[in-house]
C-alpha cells in the first residue's frame, strides 16, 4: 500500500507536556491521528519518532528508496540546526521531504534560524503549531495530485 512517512526527531515524543506555551497541548498521537484522517482510502500513514540521529537516518534510508512511499514529513527537532548527517541522508534519497516546525523558528533564538536541512528538502513549513504537519502533508498530496 502507498503511504506517507511522518518522521519526528528528538524530544517530540514529549509533545503535550513539553513547553506547551511554545509547542501547544496536542500530543504526537493526537497529531498523527488527525493526519491519518486527511488521507483518502487506500493510502496509509507510517508515523515514527526517534530521539537519536541514527533512527532518523535509518528511517529516511528505508522510506527514501521505497516506491510505495509517496513523501516524507520531517520534524527533525534540534537536528535541523546542525545535523549534516540528516541533511546528507535527505540529499541521498529519492522521495520528497518537507521540513516541518511547530514553532516559528525564525522568531526564536538565533541558532534556530539556521536550518542545515532546508536546502535539501522540497520545502519548509514553520510556525503554524500542530497544523504545520497538516500543511506539509497537504503540500505533498497536492504535489502527488491526490486532492
Ligand atoms: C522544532 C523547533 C526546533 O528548534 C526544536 O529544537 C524542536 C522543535 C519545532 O517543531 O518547532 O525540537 O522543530
Amino acid at each position: 500500500m502507498k503511504y506517507y512517512l511522518i518522521l519526528n526527531g528528538p524530544n517530540l515524543n514529549l509533545l503535550g507536556r513539553r513547553q506547551p506555551d511554545v509547542y501547544g497541548h496536542d500530543t504526537l498521537d493526537d497529531i498523527n491521528r488527525e493526519l491519518a484522517q486527511m488521507l483518502p482510502d487506500g493510502l496509509s500513514l507510517d508515523a515514527r519518532q526517534y530521539n537519536g540521529e541514527g533512527g532518523i537516518i535509518d528511517a529516511l534510508h528505508a522510506a527514501g528508496f521505497d516506491e510505495n512511499c509517496l513523501g516524507i514529513v520531517l520534524n527533525a527537532g534540534a537536528y535541523t540546526h546542525y545535523s549534516y548527517a540528516v541533511a546528507d541522508a535527505i540529499a541521498a534519497i529519492e522521495v520528497p521531504v518537507v521540513e516541518v516546525h511547530i514553532s516559528n523558528v525564525h522568531a526564536r533564538e538565533d541558532f534556530r534560524r539556521k536550518s542545515v536541512i532546508a536546502p535539501v528538502c522540497s520545502g519548509s513549513i514553520s510556525g503554524f503549531g500542530a497544523d504545520s504537519y497538516k500543511l506539509a502533508l497537504s503540500a505533498l498530496m497536492m504535489r502527488n495530485g491526490k486532492n
